[in-house]
């Protein structure tokens, strides 16, 4: 029995800054994002956008064409969730007006979460193959204005629609896990933007990767000729060019050249190049962007994905690309609403940065932007009010 990815679907925000205003700010050479991390455009949601309004919109389309009387779960994985206690997937399950025999939750390790929710979700479905699992990463990254990790931010989701019955990738068995305790990036409670060790970050990021690869050719007998591509976590585009790099070194492939082993992943990153980190979702909009952006038929192909959360956990895991797949993708309408997205300025961005609702109880309204078919309206009551735009 195959488990898999059924449908799978993305979202971002309609606004983005271009990272040549940031280097125009502070006085540095554009190159240096563009080239130097791999990143063009960043996505800057307004104050009407917020994590369940990503995931309801990635999720609408998603389900769109499953049965979803059989979804009998729904998980929710982000690093930047909008309660101490309820889960995010609860709005988003009944913005999507799910069945109520359901159970909803909300995964948390950084940027690792959404793959324990396939790791999870593989066995349960394997046992009960007739239900379907609904999981959705969505993640705002946010390091502060004026910080090195300032151009490394973005904001997205990305909804799958897991079971027996996969349209688009089917997942491998075997997997290899890395974890260890330490401070590369986290943030306090108290803190709406992470504190990061940049530097410290990478280091533990291959680490995990090498440590996780280690595990998983031990278990599967798989070895790095067995992948067609990678798909990386993608904090900026540049990272997983050198994730890449050193996965193949140490799997004794020095005699591949630099060109080949861009030709591995350089599909994944496109969209992560104009929308930015997107922390959990960032590895799945990394396939999506292959899977669409790909000129050849990826069918019977595997790819090798790594999942690597701060603080620390990776995972290395696998699969097969499953023939037919594009009939389940939307390449034009997701390049059609990237190109149609609204440049703002720096200072634009700014004002969305640091705009706060007020910390009382009362009437608050938030200001009406473009959104997607959901928007984040206010707060009454210190409870938060959605509206669906159906
Ligand atoms: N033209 C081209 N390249 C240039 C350049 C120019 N004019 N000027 C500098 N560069 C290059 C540098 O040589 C460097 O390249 P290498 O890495 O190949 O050496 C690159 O641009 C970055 O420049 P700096 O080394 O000066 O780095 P920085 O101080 O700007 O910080 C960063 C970069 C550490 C990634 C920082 O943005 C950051 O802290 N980001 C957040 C942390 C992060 O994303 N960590 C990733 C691993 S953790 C993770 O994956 C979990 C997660 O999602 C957070």
């Amino acid at each position: 029995m195959k488990i898999g990815i059924e449908a799978i679907n993305f979202y971002t925000s309609h606004y983005y800054i271009d990272l040549k205003c940031l280097a125009e700010d502070r006085n540095v050479p554009f190159s240096k994002f563009y080239h130097g991390i791999g990143q063009e455009k960043m996505a800057a949601p307004p104050p009407d956008e917020d994590v369940i309004t990503l995931a309801a919109n990635a999720a609408f389309a998603a389900i769109q064409s499953v049965d979803t009387k059989k979804i009998d779960t729904v998980i929710f994985a982000t690093e930047s969730g909008i309660d101490q206690s309820k889960s995010g997937g609860i709005y988003v399950h009944h913005l999507l007006q799910l069945g109520k025999n359901c159970r909803v939750f909300e995964v948390k390790q950084a940027c690792y979460s959404a793959a324990a929710g396939i790791q999870l979700s593989v066995p349960y479905l394997t046992l009960y193959p007739d239900r379907k699992v609904l999981l959705i990463a969505s993640d705002i990254a946010r390091y502060g204005i004026g910080s090195a990790g300032e151009p490394t931010q973005g904001a997205g989701a990305v909804a799958m629609v897991l079971s027996a019955q996969p349209n688009i990738v089917a997942f491998d068995k075997d997997s290899g896990i890395f974890t260890e305790d330490v401070m590369d990036f986290w943030r306090p409670n108290y803190r709406d933007e992470a504190l990061v060790d940049g530097k410290f970050s990478i280091k533990m990021y291959i680490k995990a990767l090498i440590e996780s690869w280690q595990q998983f050719s031990e278990r599967s007998g798989r070895g790095f000729a067995d992948f067609y591509r990678f798909c990386y976590h993608l904090p900026f585009s540049r990272m997983g060019e050198k994730a890449h790099i050193h996965l193949a070194k140490y799997a004794g492939k020095e005699e591949y050249s630099n060109e080949f082993m861009m030709s591995q992943i350089i599909d994944t990153l496109y969209y992560n190049k104009i929308i930015g980190n997107t922390y959990a979702a960032s590895m799945y909009i990394g396939l999506l962007s292959l899977l669409e952006n790909s000129d050849e038929d990826l069918a019977g192909k595997r790819i090798g994905f790594f999942s690597y959360g701060s603080g620390c956990v990776g995972e290395f895991f696998s699969g097969e690309v499953l023939p037919g797949y594009q009939k389940f993708l939307a390449p034009e309408q997701h390049t059609k609403f990237l190109n149609n997205r609204t440049e703002i300025s720096y200072e634009k961005y700014k004002e969305f940065f640091t705009y706060s609702i007020p910390e009382v109880d009362g009437d608050h309204r938030t200001p009406k932007n473009e959104t997607g078919l959901f928007r984040f309206a206010g707060i009454s009551e210190h409870k938060r009010i959605y509206q669906g735009l159906l």
